[in-house]
């Protein structure tokens, strides 16, 4: 199979010295890149700026925008069987990038932000995809109610949410622990384990639900 994976923060410029983004190791989206080429698919990894080394044997596509990667995604979705956004895309950018440094002046600064692309939430309403779409929730409260909520909203097959508000697991940790949630309102716990493992189990679970 084919799996198309999107990975990492993006990097929403404010002016040439400056950027809003999110945080994100983008170490869950390079472990289901590793995992899925492990099990002999064939990856397209779409990644914003990480500092971790470029996993062998896929197909690296590297962005900085939510814009980049929208455009990226659009590029690669069609020959994708299944398509796992774990990218931590910023919801705003900056409504103007300044072409000049801001030069400090008043004591307050009010910035405007305008919406950026839902990625996700494009790929079957705008990109028409057909194949199997997983998406992630990072939540600090409600859980479940609003990962089913981003499941039925964004057309997913699977979204595998996690709680941020606990220590040591999520955007900057090397283990993980998550909830899958599936149509129909039915949930599955993951323990804790590293995300190597995870990964593992999920693209395995994602092959099969693609299948
Ligand atoms: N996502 C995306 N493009 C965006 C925002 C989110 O592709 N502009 C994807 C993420 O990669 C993730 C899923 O949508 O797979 C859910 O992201 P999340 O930030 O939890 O959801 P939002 O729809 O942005 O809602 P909110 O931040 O308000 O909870
Ligand atoms: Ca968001």
């Amino acid at each position: 199979m084919h799996i198309l994976i999107t990975a990492g923060p993006t990097r929403e410029p404010l002016d040439p010295v400056r950027y809003l983004t999110n945080r994100s190791s983008g170490r869950m989206g390079y472990a289901l890149a590793e995992a899925a080429r492990n099990e002999e698919h064939e990856v397209t990894l779409i990644s914003g700026p990480v500092t971790l080394p470029a996993p062998e044997g896929i197909h690296l596509v590297k962005v900085e925008t939510a814009r980049e990667m929208y455009e990226a995604v659009q590029k690669h979705l069609s020959k994708a069987d299944a398509a796992i956004f774990a990218a931590a895309v910023a919801d705003y950018r900056p409504a103007v990038k300044a072409e000049q440094k801001i030069k400090k002046g008043a004591e307050t600064l009010t910035l405007e932000l305008e919406r950026t692309e839902d990625i996700l939430g494009s790929a079957r309403s705008v990109f028409g995809f057909k194949g199997c779409l997983v998406g992630f929730a990072a939540e600090t409260e409600k859980l479940i109610e609003h990962a089913q909520d981003k499941l039925v909203r964004k057309g997913c097959d699977l979204i595998i949410a996690n709680d941020v508000s606990q220590p040591g697991i999520g955007f900057d940790s090397v283990e993980n622990a998550v909830t899958l949630c599936l149509p129909g309102g039915r949930t599955q716990v993951m323990p804790r384990q590293s995300k190597a493992a995870l990964a593992g189990e999920l693209i395995q679970l994602i092959s099969r639900l693609a299948r």
